[in-house]
């Protein structure tokens, strides 16, 4: 028998930066598929992720862009309804790319079965796939340990709000960069940072070089070229770079993003590219280190939750902007 759900598509074809009307809800009958190995999930919360702004545009990894109607990019956490593979259960917690919708049936074998001791929505923020970005950069290409000095930028949202949480447990300093009071705020009080520069300061460069000299170990980057060459000039010798993200850049028209090298030379730094797809067969190593840390309250994100389908084109307009502050989510 087939269900009735709600799904968010593409309204027409996006051309410029997603706005909240180039979404739209429609009604879907999901009939189940014919076969086992398949899992009707009810999604409880969906993440909304930079990376779907630029893939819906067609400029994400080569992806192709989705047609106005098709199931849109991005990771959900659901509860499963009904299984036809013997290895999940109905009541079981997923993650999984069912599309912006309420209801779905996917393949198991695309599907994580995650702890249900955890809120459901840590599973798309700290402990989904930007908090493993976080550990990939951090651990796995930096090799932080006991001393180190990061500086980090979009420091309020979940890649940069981790990477400083991992950066203090494991016995550094973090340093964020931040855009406003509200995430600088944040990201002290409540991530637990070292210091929060807000960028938006005229004096925020200086603001920078004092609150890390004689000099930071790693920075890691998620903002673009401008943020970039400030971390690189306050970066020590023989300091590591973390090319994470380049949020500042991914709608603009204009050429790549440029920044001199002529420091990283000098400096002898270490320059890595981050792409978290090679870290998916590691999941497991980061989820074991990092769930103790969420029950012991040593790491923690803000969330930014829009309620309902209907505020899905919203929340990743205000991602867009940059206006979102923690991890953007939509509750379904
Ligand atoms: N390499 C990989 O495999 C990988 C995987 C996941 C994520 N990433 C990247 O990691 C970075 C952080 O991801 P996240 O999920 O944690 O996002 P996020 O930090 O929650 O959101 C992006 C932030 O970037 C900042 N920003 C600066 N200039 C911007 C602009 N022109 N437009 C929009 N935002 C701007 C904003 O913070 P401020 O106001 O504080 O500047 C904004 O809140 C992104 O660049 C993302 O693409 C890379």
């Amino acid at each position: 028998m087939s269900d009735q759900a709600h799904e968010v598509v593409l309204a027409r074809p996006v051309t410029a930066t997603p706005v909240a009307a180039d979404f739209v809800v429609v009604t879907r009958d999901r009939a189940p598929p014919k076969g086992d190995g398949s899992l009707k999930v009810r999604p409880l919360f969906l993440s909304l992720d930079p990376y779907i702004g630029a893939r819906i545009r067609g400029r994400h990894m080569g992806e192709p862009a989705p047609a106005p109607g098709e199931p849109l990019p991005g990771f959900c956490v659901a509860e499963v309804q009904e299984s036809r593979d013997p290895g999940f259960a109905p009541g079981d917690c997923v993650v999984t790319e069912a599309g912006w919708t309420d209801l779905a049936w996917v393949r198991s074998d695309t599907a994580r079965k995650v702890s249900a001791d955890i809120a459901p929505s840590l599973h798309l923020s700290v402990l989904g796939m930007p908090g493993l970005t976080a550990w990939a950069g951090m651990t796995q290409l930096a090799r932080t340990g006991d001393g180190d000095l990061l500086t980090v930028n979009a420091a309020a949202g979940t890649v940069g709000g981790v990477a400083g949480q991992i950066a203090r447990n494991l016995g550094g300093r973090a340093v964020g960069v931040a855009g406003g009071p509200e995430k600088c705020a944040l990201v002290v009080d409540r991530y637990g940072f070292d210091a929060c520069i807000d960028y938006r300061a005229v004096d925020w460069e200086a603001q920078v070089a004092a609150a890390v000299a004689p000099g930071s170990t790693i920075h890691f980057e998620n903002v673009g070229a401008g943020q970039l060459s400030v971390g690189i000039r306050n970066l020590k010798p023989y300091g590591r770079v973390v090319l994470c993200g380049l949020a500042d850049h991914y709608q603009a028209d204009a050429g790549p993003a440029v920044t001199a090298i002529g420091p990283l030379v000098g400096k002898r730094a270490a320059v890595f590219g981050l792409v978290v797809y090679d870290f998916y067969p590691r999941w497991a190593e980061w989820t074991a280190l990092a769930e103790p840390w969420v029950k012991a309250g040593r790491l923690t994100i803000a969330e930014d939750i829009g309620h309902g389908l209907d505020s899905a084109g919203r929340q990743l307009e205000r991602l867009m902007r940059g206006e979102n502050v923690g991890k953007t989510l939509v509750r379904v």
